[in-house]
């Protein structure tokens, strides 16, 4: 069974767009997301378009602000500290990656973090390996709803994170683990990683090279998520770190690329503005 996150994202935005159209009267205004694009790389262009077309059937009003990518990192900075202190702005995200010139460690710490719908600001990274409340990062959320929405199950499951990034591979690996699956964290200089990912009842792979897994990888019966975005270098169109074609065949369930946890990313992301819009305008006692 192929998962389809356009399919998902599009029923939990119309859920939400529900729920968003009742804000005006209950708290005199909608969620307001600010993105902020410095430079002009294609594929950051394209998620922030994302972004905003999901904002608009969310209801959620988005301003996108771009910046030619020789700003400073302290001209950034202090875009963000405007941000932070803007009481109409409930959600602040900055795309990544930035220019060399510019800390993204520095850049995420700067965003408040009850601003932070990214779920990246160390606050909210150690409150969720605490066991905390926090903003859950949007494609490690994306991913265990689209595993939940499919019906498989994952305590007690073998799974494998194939990626130790901060904005996946950790935490999705956190995010199962909560779960109850009995997680392995895994990179692409694994030793013998095919014995390994032939073990995995569920695989997660962000490592972002196109094709990097292969069938012989594969058991029979794998949900298989596949988080990569690449170019194929003999077609030059979109495709995942799976070889989806022979892979799909052996997979209880896969996600493909595109339409599989993108969209579900950015349903997230949606989720998280109306999470910190309500955590201001309606906090619980
Ligand atoms: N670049 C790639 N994915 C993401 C994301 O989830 N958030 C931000 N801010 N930048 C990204």
């Amino acid at each position: 069974m192929i998962i389809s996150g356009k399919e998902l994202s599009a029923r939990l935005k119309a859920e939400m767009a529900e729920r968003v159209a009742t804000f005006p009267e209950k708290y005199g205004r909608v969620p307001h997301l600010v993105v902020v694009l410095v430079g002009d790389d294609p594929a950051s262009v394209s998620y922030v378009t994302g972004k905003a077309k999901a904002s608009e059937v969310v209801g959620i009003r988005n301003t996108t602000i771009r910046k030619p990518d020789t700003i400073t990192e302290e001209e950034l900075l202090g875009l963000i500290r405007q941000l932070n202190e803007d009481d109409t702005v409930d959600g602040i995200l900055v795309q990544l990656p930035l220019p060399k010139h510019i800390s993204e460690a520095k850049v995420i710490e700067t965003i408040a973090r009850e601003k932070d719908v990214d779920g990246f600001h160390p606050l909210n990274v150690a409150a969720l390996w605490q066991k905390q409340p926090c903003v859950l990062p949007c494609t490690p959320k994306g991913i265990i709803r689209m595993l939940k929405t499919a019906g498989v199950q994952i305590s007690g499951k073998r799974a494998v994170v194939i990626g130790r990034s901060n904005i996946v591979g950790l935490p999705v690996a956190k995010l199962l683990l909560d779960e109850n699956a009995t997680v392995t964290i895994a990179h692409s200089r694994t030793e013998d990683l095919p014995s390994l990912t032939r073990q995995a009842e569920i695989l997660v792979v962000a490592i972002g090279r196109p094709k990097f897994v292969t069938a012989d990888m594969v058991s029979e019966g794998t949900a298989v998520i596949d988080v990569g975005v690449n170019r194929d270098p003999e077609t030059g169109k979109l495709c995942g770190d799976v070889d989806f074609a022979s892979i799909e065949p052996k997979a209880s369930v896969i996600t493909p690329v595109p339409g599989g946890v993108g969209p579900m990313t950015i349903c997230c992301l949606m989720e998280n503005t109306i999470e910190c819009f309500l955590a201001k305008v309606a906090p619980k006692a």
